[in-house]
């Protein structure tokens, strides 16, 4: 009975690795692609870092002015846009990819 609860407790607190996805990003006009591998927090730090050419203010999805067209694949937001975002475009500073994505910078 002990060796069962011992291993139930192994078993419930055993380490388990957070599985990152992994997406291609692709910016158009461009057309350079870039690795989505969790090392950044949002679609505006993964374009920054390469070199896009991506204007913000904000940072924090208020203003609007990161918004760039989805022209392929879907992003999920880590926080609430309160600028004014339709299904096809998404705020770069908020967004991380949920599947591979291309986006018009
Ligand atoms: S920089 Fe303001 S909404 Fe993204």
């Amino acid at each position: 009975m002990m060796t069962q609860i011992a291993a139930s407790i192994k078993n419930k607190f055993a380490f388990k690795p957070i599985e990152v996805q992994r997406y291609r990003v692709t910016f158009l006009p461009s057309n350079e692609s870039f690795a989505w591998d969790g090392r950044y927090r949002s679609l505006l730090e993964l374009a920054q870092a390469h070199g896009i050419v991506a204007d913000s203010d904000c940072r924090s999805g208020y203003c609007g002015t990161c918004v760039k067209e989805i022209v392929a694949g879907e992003v999920a937001y880590t926080g609430k846009p309160a600028a004014a975002v339709n299904s096809h475009s998404c705020l770069l500073c908020i967004s991380v990819p949920k599947t591979d994505l291309i986006l018009k910078a």
